[in-house]
């Protein structure tokens, strides 16, 4: 047991690490129009650790890149055309649609999801941009709650997130939501596995590296939801942790688990100051 962890490791860093030369110099502009900070200044909370954060977009290939580049070409903007059907949609026992009571999308949305995750006074609890769409369609709606992370759920997301694409991401890490965002912190310097490897480790001391055959980036979550060409489809900030969290060897969590909350709490604010991008397209 103990050898195989060792020739993993050696596996994984020792022989694949080969530094790529970081991000490229490219400009991320949607649709000709719509220019994206995609580096900037780390915020204070990680000066000490990371002088410039960096999208994750920087680190894929030419092709890649050019897909987010217009919506036509952006296969997770089906999904958020999807998910402007069901904001009109009459659902559950009240007979109400989201539009109902927010009126048009595009504006009642707008810069929304730059905030979130976000303590809620009125729940006291930190809240995920899904759990704040689960409350309105359990207690506004008397509908069934979207499945974390599932299909309905991560559309719905894309189409909020997509009305704060190019403004900056700006989420609160002090007030009642520090303690969370503590803990988050604590997760993400925290070696776990067989590989004893923490998010930091891969995506703070190594982003620029080839790892496997993968150009390891900063793990930003200013992208997500994130249409990966690997599944096809559209994937929510959980599921992109837990795949990370098992590369490890690690046990997981869940989509939706507290622990993720918190995750996604300080991951995000990593990324203060980036464009929100998602919808965003990686490999
Ligand atoms: C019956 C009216 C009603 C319906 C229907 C409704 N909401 Fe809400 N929604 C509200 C109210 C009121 C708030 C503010 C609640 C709060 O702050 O706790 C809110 C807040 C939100 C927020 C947070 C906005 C922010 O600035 O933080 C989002 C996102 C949201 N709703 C999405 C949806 C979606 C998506 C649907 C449909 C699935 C929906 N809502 C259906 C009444 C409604
Ligand atoms: C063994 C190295 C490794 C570890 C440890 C690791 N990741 Fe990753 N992660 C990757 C690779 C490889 C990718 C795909 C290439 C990329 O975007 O960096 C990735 C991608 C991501 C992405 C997607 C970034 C984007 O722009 O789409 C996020 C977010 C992420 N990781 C977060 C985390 C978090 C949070 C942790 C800790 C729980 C973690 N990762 C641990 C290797 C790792």
């Amino acid at each position: 047991m103990k050898f195989k962890a060792m020739t993993a490791m050696a596996a994984l860093l020792a022989a694949p690490m080969v530094f790529a030369g970081g991000a490229d110099d490219d400009v991320l502009t949607i649709n000709e129009d719509l220019e994206m900070v995609t580096k900037t200044a780390a915020p204070a909370h990680m000066a000490d650790d990371v002088d410039e954060i960096i999208s994750g977009w920087h680190f894929r290939s030419d092709e890649t890149q050019a897909l987010q580049m217009d919506d036509f070409d952006n296969p997770g903007m089906i999904f958020v055309d999807q998910a402007l059907d069901m904001w009109n949609a009459a659902e559950g026992s009240e007979g109400k649609a989201c539009a109902d009571c927010h009126g048009d999308a595009e504006e009642s949305m707008a810069g929304v999801a730059a905030t979130y995750p976000k303590w809620n006074d009125g729940a006291e609890e930190v809240r995920t941009l899904q759990m704040q769409v689960n409350d309105c369609r359990e207690n506004r709606m008397g509908a069934k709650p979207f499945k974390y992370d599932a299909g309905a759920a991560v559309s719905m997301e894309a189409m909020i997130t997509s009305y704060s694409r190019g403004m900056p991401v700006n989420v609160a890490i002090d007030g009642p939501a520090a303690a969370m965002w503590e803990q988050g912190k604590e997760m993400y310097y925290t070696r776990t596995g067989q590989l004893e490897l923490s998010c930091a480790n891969c995506h703070e001391q190594n982003y620029g590296n080839f790892i496997r055959a993968d150009h390891l980036s900063q793990g930003q979550i200013n992208g997500f939801p994130a249409y990966r060409l690997k599944n096809a489809k559209l994937n929510g900030v959980h599921s992109r942790f837990k795949g990370c969290v098992r590369d490890t060897r690690a046990e997981t969590y869940s989509p939706g688990s507290a622990d993720f909350i918190a995750l996604e709490l300080y991951v995000k604010s990593r990324a203060n100051g980036l464009s929100v991008e998602g919808p965003s397209v990686r490999n």
